[in-house]
């Protein structure tokens, strides 16, 4: 199985907090720590634990935070010959805020060199892209970045999923690209002005995606699982309970996950279901890597949690 990622790369700063603050609120935290992260990463290191050969395609800066990203990725053998450093920016940086009773976060990211991703930088990794099962994609790089490699992806018959986080809208043109889109409920209603309240609003949402021309779409539904919709069928996948300690790479759990299991043979639908034993493991810990599971702990984990 090979799995190429172009996207972003950052270290995280997190502060843990008793509650989120609102807009003009101080609230004094504890247990500042830098851990690594960056949807791109976050779905590249999770693919290598569960066995897939990894390409990420990325910049960083030149600065520590950039050497110290590619010695972790290195250290999760992810295939670094794609990642630019890049000499005219900082390393990209989030700031996580969490919540440390519900495990929720708020984030913020000075994105840097991961907006300088470019159609040259996939131009450079197309021999990588095209020996690959899958293309893995996010929107933390640029918007035209995103739609060339997954043109250029669909061009060489190479599958594409697209997760379309953070939120935000998408040029029609990339929809026929996509061979799986897995937007969460905020991104869901975003793309398709509705808004997701209940598993039948994800369905429509789903069914319009589809007329866009996506193969499939999983709408991430939280506690609530996901939901699985293509033309021909809608399934719902219920979510596994575990203690939540930090959502931060739930997303990214889910999608290396679906990412590696479509690139073995498996269907959509068991791939989901997998999907979301990793977002669960990835929650019971501490940052946005911590809880990516190997293989073995995800084999063990969907062993244990038979639905
Ligand atoms: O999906 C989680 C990630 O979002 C964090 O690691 C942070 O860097 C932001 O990009």
């Amino acid at each position: 199985m090979i799995v190429a990622i172009v996207g972003s790369i950052h270290m995280d700063f997190y502060i843990r907090l008793p509650k989120l603050p609102v807009p003009g609120e101080t609230v004094l935290g504890h247990g500042f720590t830098m851990l690594p992260g960056g949807k791109g990463a976050n779905q590249a290191v999770a693919c290598s634990r569960l066995g897939a050969y990894t390409y990420m395609v990325g910049r960083v800066g030149n600065d520590i935070f950039g050497e110290k990203l590619i010695e972790n990725f290195r250290k999760n053998n992810v295939d670094t010959k794609y990642i630019e450093v890049d000499k005219t920016t900082h390393t990209g940086i989030a700031f996580i805020l969490l919540d440390e009773k519900t495990g929720e976060n708020m984030i913020t990211v000075a994105p840097g060199a991961d907006y300088n991703v470019s159609a040259k930088d996939v131009d450079n990794a197309m021999d990588a892209i095209s020996r690959s099962d899958i293309l893995l994609l996010q929107l933390e790089i640029p918007i035209d970045t995103v739609v060339y490699a997954a043109k250029r992806a669909w061009e060489k018959g190479v599958r594409v999923i697209l997760n379309p986080a953070p939120a935000a809208s998408l040029p029609d043109e990339i929809y026929r690209y996509i061979h799986v889109l897995t937007p969460n409920r905020v991104e869901a209603s975003l793309l398709t002005n509705i808004n997701i309240e209940s598993r039948e609003d994800a369905v429509k949402a789903g069914k319009l995606l589809i007329d866009k021309g996506v193969d499939y779409v999983i709408i991430t539904l939280g506690a609530e699982g996901s939901m699985v919709i293509s033309k021909d069928f809608v399934r719902h996948i219920p979510a596994y309970k575990v203690e939540v300690v930090d959502t931060t790479g739930a997303g990214d759990a889910f999608n290396a996950a679906l990412a590696v299991s479509l690139a073995e043979g498996k269907d959509i639908v068991e791939a989901c279901r997998i999907a979301n034993a990793a977002a669960a493991l990835q929650i019971t810990k501490l940052g946005a890597q911590s809880g990516l599971p190997t293989r073995e702990e995800l084999e063990e984990f969907l062993r244990k949690h038979r639905q």
